[in-house]
Parts: C-alpha cells; structure tokens; sequence
C-alpha cells in the first residue's frame, strides 16, 4: 500500500490520484487533518477501481497521536510499501527579525517532526520486511535560503539531512529513501503561507509554475524505478524559475 501524508490538497492528493491509476497499487492510506476531504477524494478513487482505500484524520504534529495510531494500525501499517512524506507547509513570510514563534513552531513541527514522527511508525515494518520506499517532500528551499523563508527554508534543509541520514543509516538494506525537490508549484501552499488568496495569487502572476500532477509524476517515477535503483534527490523548476529568488515574469 502507498501511504501519503498531506493528500487532501495540493501534491499529495495529486500523487493519491497517480498511485490510484496504477494496477501495481495495492492499496491507499491517506492522511491529512481535514477529513472530509480525504473522504471525498477516496470515494472517488475506488470508484475508478476495486482496490482499499483508507483514510485517516491526523496531524503529523502531534507525537502521541501518530504513536497510538502506529500501535492501533499496525497490522495495516505493515503492509504499507511506500510512505511519501509530503504533509508540509511554510507559516508566514517576514524577515527572521519580525518572525513569529508560532510560526516557526508550525513550519518545524509540521515539516520536521511530524516526518519524523510518520518515518519512525512506518520504519521498523519496512525493517522486518527488508523494503519499503521512503520518499521526502524536500523543496528548492533545502538548497538555499532566499529572503524571508528563512525557517522553511531551515526545515527542507533538515528534510534534505534526514533523507540522506535515512540513506547512510539504512545501507545494506533494501529500503529506499527518495527526495523530491521542487521550485514554484501552484498548489494550496502559497494561501496556507500568505494568509490570503490575492496575495498567493501574485506570487505565480506573469509566469507558468509546476503543478501538483508534475511533481506526482516525478514521485511515482521514482518509486516505480526498479528496486536497485535508488533516485536520492530530484531538483524540478518551473521553465520560468532558474533559483528560487530568480522568476521570469511577462
Ligand atoms: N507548492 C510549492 O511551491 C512547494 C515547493 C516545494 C516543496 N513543497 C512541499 O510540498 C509539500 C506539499 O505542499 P503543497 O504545495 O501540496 O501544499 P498544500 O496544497 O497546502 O498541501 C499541504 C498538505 O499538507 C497537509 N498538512 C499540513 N499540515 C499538516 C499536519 N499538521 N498534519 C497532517 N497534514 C498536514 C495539508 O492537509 P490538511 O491541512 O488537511 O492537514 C495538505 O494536504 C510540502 O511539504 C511543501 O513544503 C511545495
């Protein structure tokens, strides 16, 4: 089964719907907070095909909650053979200077600990069954820090760590362990990170970002490269993106 987190908007529902059309998918869990989206999406991908899909209200954030459900789900958890890390989000866009701490403590909790947290209920499956395929939400972000998105930019960094952590710790095994980095992509993000719609709007004006289904389609190629093929990192711009401070705009 593929286990996305984050699959109730943006990249990660792009990837439910990509993994859905694939007959090699055994099966879906899909994870986010709001609910109701994750079941609306998951009736409409097993309606297309007989196959299970299962969805989970959580927030990657809070550690006892993912904890208790390692421990409730685990039989289904062991039959999870791809986990894509995806739930993530940038709070807020100010100078470090003018940050907010409960911004930071969202962007860190949610992007570090809370793929962590998921990490260590999924791992010790694939440990047992010697496979599994991680795969990381990194970002461009994790490459270099740009003006004001200084502590998401400090959160890929660290994603782009563990990934390569989870690689040199888990050599000699089976298990593969991805990241997936992209530049602009038009998604729910930039309103989650601007606060409002007009605002995220202007930040993909005069240019063509990347779209949830081109990042998908890169994470699925990933995973279904064969089994001794390890991509470690994939860097996705847009054509009108060459850094992330660098966008050509009409
Ligand atoms: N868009 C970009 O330009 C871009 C570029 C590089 C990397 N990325 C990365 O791509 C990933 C997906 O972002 P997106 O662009 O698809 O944004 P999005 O449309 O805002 O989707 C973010 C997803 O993460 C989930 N999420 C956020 N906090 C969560 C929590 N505490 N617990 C569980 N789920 C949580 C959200 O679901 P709920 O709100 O329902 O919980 C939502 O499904 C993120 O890791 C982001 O950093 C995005």
């Amino acid at each position: 089964m593929v286990l996305i987190t984050g699959a109730s908007s943006g990249i990660g529902e792009a990837c439910a719907r990509i993994f859905a059309v694939d007959p090699r998918t055994r099966g879906l869990i899909l994870v986010a907070r709001r609910k109701e989206r994750l079941d609306k999406l998951a009736q409409e991908l097993a309606r297309k095909r007989d196959f299970e899909v299962r969805v989970f209200e959580l927030d990657v954030r809070k550690r006892r909650q993912i904890e208790s459900w390692a421990k409730k789900e685990s039989e289904l958890l062991g039959k999870v053979s791809v986990l894509v890390n995806n739930a993530g989000l940038a709070a807020g866009f100010a100078p470090i200077q003018e940050g907010k701490l409960d911004d930071w403590d969202a962007t860190i909790d949610t992007n570090v600990k809370g793929l962590l947290y998921v990490t260590h209920a999924v791992l010790p499956h694939f440990i047992e069954k010697n496979e599994g395929h991680i795969v990381n939400l990194g970002s461009v972000a994790g490459y270099e820090v740009y003006p004001k998105g200084n502590i998401y930019c400090a959160s890929k960094h660290a994603v782009k760590a563990i990934t390569e952590s989870l690689r040199v710790d888990l050599l000699g095994t089976k298990i593969r362990v991805s990241s997936v980095s992209p530049g602009m992509v038009e998604t729910e993000f930039s309103r989650v990170r601007m606060g409002d719609q007009r605002k995220a709007d202007a930040v993909y004006a005069g240019m063509t970002p990347l779209t949830a289904s081109d990042i998908a389609e890169c994470i699925h190629w990933c995973v279904r490269r064969p089994k001794h093929v390890n991509i470690q990192d994939m860097i996705i711009y847009p054509t009108d993106q060459a850094k992330p401070t660098l966008v050509a705009r009409k």
